[in-house]
């Protein structure tokens, strides 16, 4: 499998990253206390299906949902269920969608209502640490530069956990290609990053100790320690000079601020970052 695209091929993907934000987007607007998760599986599924994609993770290895809800202390693979929503919970949305021969695969954290000021710094600089390492992701450098950023980041600076088991990567035909991205590393170690690869860069922060462990249901990975975890994930394609983003977080941006049940006062910082 090729690590690289032709503009074309590039051009086709983004279309799946976009339908990934514009799930995501449904989701922001749905969210509120009282719901259960499952029933956001079931508005995002209908949604993918209605627009001509195929949600990617039902029946990847035997997943049995369309979206990954992790709530709280779950970092992620959380599966959607009867679980009801309750205010100050920390709700990282992830999905995949395949459209046109492509996989886009992103993921969001919200808040749902009031949370306190040492949540809101969490979340604030997971989402920020993304960026940071999106930054990495251009022709000369390498894998490691791209972990750097985001470890020196959450922990060196801010003293979060960052998970080691599982790492973002590459993102085509296939919805895990090579290379790896581990969200830690060395500067200047790994494998080297070339024009037009496509990257899914996605921190996966934990606000304690970056145990984790993984539920019976085989698939729920989450804290070992109990404390909340926040994962965002975007799709970058590597470009000289500057990355180009190919998901886009404005949409669920939108929601998220014109939703009332959602807490957005940490997210100002971002808008300049697209
Ligand atoms: N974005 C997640 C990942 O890359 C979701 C995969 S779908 C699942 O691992 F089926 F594995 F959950
Ligand atoms: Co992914």
């Amino acid at each position: 499998m090729s690590l690289y695209k032709t503009n074309e091929e590039v051009a086709i993907q983004r279309e799946s990253c976009l339908m990934v934000s514009a799930t995501i987007t449904e989701v922001a607007k749905a969210l509120k206390p009282g719901i259960t998760t499952l029933s956001l599986d079931t508005m995002a599924e209908t949604f993918i299906r209605d627009n001509g994609g195929i949600p990617s993770c039902k029946g990847y290895h035997g997943y049995p949902y369309s979206l990954c809800i992790s709530v709280n202390e779950q970092v992620v693979h959380g599966f959607p269920g009867m679980y009801i929503l309750k205010e100050g919970d920390i709700v990282s949305i992830d999905t995949v969608v395949f459209k046109n021969g492509f996989h886009g695969d992103h993921a969001y954290t919200f808040i749902l209502g009031e949370t306190s000021p040492e949540i809101l710094d969490f979340v604030r600089i997971t989402k920020e640490s993304l960026y940071v390492g999106i930054a990495q992701a251009v022709t000369g450098n390498r894998t490691g530069d791209i972990g750097f950023a985001i470890e020196n980041y959450t922990n060196g600076q801010h003293g979060y956990g960052v998970v080691r088991e599982m790492v973002g990567h590459g993102v085509g035909r296939e919805m895990h290609e090579d290379p790896q991205i581990p969200n830690y590393g060395r500067r200047g170690s790994g494998k080297k990053l070339q024009e037009n690869m496509v990257l899914a860069i996605e921190p996966m922060i934990t606000m304690g100790s970056r145990e984790i462990y993984t539920l019976d249901d085989g698939w729920t990975i989450a804290t070992e320690d109990g404390l909340p975890a926040v994962h965002f994930e975007h799709n970058v394609c590597v470009k000289k000079g500057k990355p180009e983003i190919l998901s886009d977080f404005r949409p669920i941006e939108a929601a998220e601020k014109q939703n009332i049940n959602l807490n957005s006062s940490y997210y100002q910082i971002l808008a300049e970052n697209q």
